[in-house]
C-alpha cells in the first residue's frame, strides 16, 4: 500500500519546490470547492513572510492522522514548523471550512531515502488535535485494499496544488486532472532520453501516472 500511494500522491499532490520533476498539474482544471475532501495542505512557517506557506498536499487518514511525502518533512523535523490544513479550497480566501491543525509526530518511513530516487517516500504526521470528519468538508480518504494492487491501466484523478505551468508561482486554487496508470517500463519508454537523466528516480516501487505525454 505504502509503495502504490507514493508516485500518485508525489505527482499529484505536492506542491514541494524541491520536487521539480513531480509536482506539477498541467492542463487541469481548478476543482470544485472540497470536491476532494481528503485533500490537505501542508504548510510550513516561513521566515521571510512570517506565516505558514502551502508546500505539500497530503491526504486525510483518519481524524488524527494524515499522509504525505517524506520529501516533505525530512529537511527540518520540528514539529511547530508545520501547520497542516484540510477543507481548504483557495489558499488565499477563508471560506470557513478550513480545519487547521499542528502537529505532534512526524513519521517518515524507515527505508526513505532521498538519494537514489526518492524510495519510500511517505511519512504519516500525527495531529495535536483530531480533525472533526465532516461529509463533503473533511473526509478520510479510501486506501488501497491489496498491496498487490498496481492500477496499472485505470483512470486516475489527481488533485493539488503544484504548479500547472512549469517554473511559474503555485496556484491558489486547487487543481484536478485525470491521467492513467502505466508500468514501470511504459513510464521509463515515455520518459525517453529525459528518463537517462532521471534512470535513478524511476524506481520499480514507484505508481507511474501520465497525462497524455510527458510535459515538464
Ligand atoms: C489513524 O491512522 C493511523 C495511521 O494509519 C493509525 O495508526 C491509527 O490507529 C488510526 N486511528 C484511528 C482512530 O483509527
Ligand atoms: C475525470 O474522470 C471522472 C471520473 O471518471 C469524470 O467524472 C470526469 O468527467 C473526468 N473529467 C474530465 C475533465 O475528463
Amino acid at each position: 500500500m505504502k509503495t502504490i500511494l507514493f508516485i500518485c500522491l508525489l505527482a499529484a499532490v505536492f506542491a514541494d519546490p524541491r520536487a521539480t520533476f513531480l509536482s506539477r498539474i498541467v492542463n487541469g482544471q481548478e476543482a470544485e470547492p472540497n470536491e476532494f475532501p481528503w485533500q490537505v495542505s501542508l504548510q510550513y512557517w516561513s521566515e521571510a513572510n512570517l506565516r505558514y506557506s502551502h508546500i505539500c498536499g497530503a491526504v486525510v487518514l483518519n481524524e488524527t492522522h494524515i499522509l504525505t511525502a517524506a520529501h516533505c518533512v525530512e529537511h527540518d523535523p520540528t514539529v511547530s514548523k508545520y501547520d497542516i490544513v484540510a477543507g481548504e479550497h483557495n489558499l488565499n480566501i477563508q471560506s470557513g471550512n478550513e480545519q487547521h491543525r499542528r502537529l505532534s509526530v512526524i513519521t517518515m518511513h524507515d527505508e526513505y531515502t532521498s538519494s537514489g530516487g526518492y524510495n519510500n517516500d511517505i511519512a504519516v504526521l500525527t495531529l495535536s488535535s483530531n480533525l472533526m470528519l465532516s461529509p463533503t468538508i473533511v473526509e478520510k480518504a479510501t486506501l488501497p485494499e491489496e498491496s498487490t494492487q498496481t492500477f496499472t491501466g485505470k483512470t486516475c484523478q489527481i488533485s493539488g496544488w503544484g504548479r500547472t505551468v512549469a517554473n511559474e508561482a503555485l496556484p491558489d486554487v486547487l487543481q484536478k486532472a485525470n491521467t492513467s496508470v502505466i508500468t514501470h517500463s511504459d513510464c521509463r519508454g515515455r520518459l525517453g532520453i529525459t528518463g537517462l537523466l532521471y534512470l535513478n528516480r524511476v524506481s520499480a516501487s514507484h505508481l507511474y501516472i501520465f497525462w497524455n505525454q510527458f510535459s515538464l
